[in-house]
């Protein structure tokens, strides 16, 4: 069926491509969330596996929300490993060997890659006439900026 819901198709397929980037991007933050919640170690073990819990939970119901804007689009969601790691904007963690600090300080970059990916897309999704991609991508700012500033506020104490 043909979409007719103001926005222009080349427009539709433009904001679509920049959903299932954010869509990659989201789904590698979340493996490597739940990664560092399984293999964290050290002094702030129940503190940061739990928070890792809560982090990949709240990018789990993000994914899925834009992964369904994608398809209002009409547009295929990106949905495979291979997808996800082709169109990525962050990098998987390395195997192993990683301190408390180090993963840490990893998400907290993922996070404000997203932060800043979702600021770009929404500007650019604005500029297309698409107001409804343009709030949600801004929906995203605020919600991986809560996430960003607890990473922060945790990486800040003295002793971490
Ligand atoms: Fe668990």
């Amino acid at each position: 069926m043909t979409i007719d819901i103001g926005i222009p198709e080349s427009a539709r397929i433009a904001v679509a491509e920049k959903l299932n980037v954010f869509l990659a991007t989201s789904y590698m933050v979340r493996v490597k969330t739940q990664n560092f919640h399984w293999n964290v170690e050290g002094p702030h073990f129940p503190m940061l596996h739990s928070m890792f819990e809560d982090q990949y939970d709240t990018l789990s119901g993000s994914i899925d929300e834009v992964a369904e804007r994608v398809r209002m689009l009409g547009e295929r969601s990106v949905g495979s490993m291979q997808e996800f790691i082709k169109h990525s904007l962050v990098e998987e963690a390395t195997v192993g060997g990683l301190t408390e600090h180090a993963m840490l300080t990893q998400l907290h970059h993922d996070h404000e890659v997203l932060i800043k990916s979702a600021r770009e897309f929404a500007e650019f999704a604005g500029a297309q006439g698409d107001v409804g991609n343009e709030d949600f991508f801004t929906s995203r700012i605020q919600m991986h900026e809560k996430v960003a500033w607890m990473l922060r506020a945790t990486l800040n104490a003295k002793n971490m």
